[in-house]
């Protein structure tokens, strides 16, 4: 995306180049799923404008013919499923001849050891059918990985959106996140994942977001196990839940109560700097054992692109007036307006960019 971007910004006018932020980073995070799902990687191709592999493209496209059609059941949609299950057919074969191959050099040892360094996540899955066939049959596996790509993708991006419009609307913020970027990286090389637990101000910028802009605000939809009764100091102490009952969690209420956060409304990083918000309630992934298991590879994914996309370039608004911060409806909180903006690359990386 970088290569892309810096490619887009030297050939427009005056250097800055208006980029559709939310496509952008939609088509990144669904490409990083997708790698990690089949190690696509080396497949990617040199072009300037291609910015995922030819398996995520295709992947893409069936998403986007399935989105509009969902809620609306009819032989479309029914089609359009059949086709993205061939397509994951296809991608679980791939990956089996692969293991294979993969079996066949390294003889008698055992391939589950090897497999996470050279396979995806299909590979390692496939590899643990011979432990565990009950488990990890393929009907299981072309369940999960559709899942995965559903849950992962447009959660980590809709953040990642949010992030972008709060710092274009702090300008203030963004340049103190670019100058502790600048001192700890510097500009002679890209931010990596080792650099992120040195970055703790890209760390606070990522904590805000999740606070203000939850991406599942009502978490997903829980049940009761059994009857229980809530206790706490909270208005619904006493309450009986039936067993069976649907709990929605609401996240958003939580994370702006006003009881718990100074200013809730507003966006300030700096109440997470030294551990000040720790032991503050918080939930952007939901907690206990249905907690989100993509926390980890999102928080890690959020930090790499914000933190490339900040050190990388200069960000302004496409308008003088603030970004619109409306959110749409629907489960996942998403802008309403989808997020445009101007890039310009920044001169103590041209070095960088010119050879990526
Ligand atoms: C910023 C990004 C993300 C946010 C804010 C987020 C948030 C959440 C939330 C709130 C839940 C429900 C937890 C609950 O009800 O207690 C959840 C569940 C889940 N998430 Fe995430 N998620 C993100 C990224 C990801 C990624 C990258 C993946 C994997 C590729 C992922 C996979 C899942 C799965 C599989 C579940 C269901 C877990 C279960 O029901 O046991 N998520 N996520």
């Amino acid at each position: 995306m970088v290569r892309c971007l810096a490619r887009a910004s030297a050939s427009a006018p005056g250097a800055a180049a208006r980029v559709e932020l939310k496509r952008r980073l939609f088509d990144l995070s669904h490409s990083v799923l997708m790698e990690i799902m089949e190690q696509t990687r080396n497949t990617y191709s040199d072009d300037a404008d291609e910015d995922m592999s030819k398996e995520a493209r295709e992947m893409k496209e069936i998403i986007e013919e399935i989105i509009p059609l969902v809620g609306v059941a009819n032989r479309k949609l029914a089609d359009v499923v059949k086709r993205r299950n061939l397509f994951f057919d296809k991608m679980i074969d791939a990956e089996r001849q692969k293991l294979k191959q993969l079996e066949r050099k390294k003889g008698e040892v055992d391939a589950s050891d090897s497999a996470d360094e050279k396979m995806g996540m299909i590979g390692v899955m496939l590899s643990l059918q011979k432990t565990e066939p009950d488990v990890y049959m393929d009907t299981f596996i072309s369940a999960l990985v559709p899942n995965l790509l559903g849950v992962g993708t447009e959660t980590t991006s809709t953040t990642m959106e949010w992030a972008m419009s709060l710092l274009l609307n702090h300008p203030d913020v963004l340049k103190k996140a670019q100058e502790e970027i600048e001192s700890i990286v510097g500009g002679g090389r890209l931010v990596d994942k080792n650099d992120l637990p040195r970055l703790p101000y890209l760390h606070c910028i990522i904590s805000e977001t999740l606070r203000l802009y939850p991406a599942a605000p009502m978490l997903l939809p829980h049940e009761a196990s059994t009857d229980c009764k809530i206790h706490g100091d909270c208005k619904i102490h006493g309450y009986d839940v039936p067993a069976g009952s649907m709990i929605l969690v609401n996240a958003y209420a939580i994370h702006r109560d006003p009881a718990t956060w100074k200013d809730p409304e507003e966006f300030r990083p700096e109440r997470f700097e030294h551990g000040r918000a720790e032991g503050k309630f918080m939930m952007p992934f939901g907690m206990g054992r249905r907690v989100c298991p993509g926390e980890n590879l999102a928080m890690r994914t959020m930090g790499l692109v914000l933190g490339a996309l900040l050190q990388c370039f200069d960000w302004t608004r496409i308008r003088d007036a603030e970004v619109d911060m409306a959110t749409a409806t629907g489960t996942i909180m998403s802008k309403a307006v989808p997020l445009e903006a101007l890039c310009k690359r920044r001169a103590n990386m041209s070095a960088v960019l010119q050879k990526i």
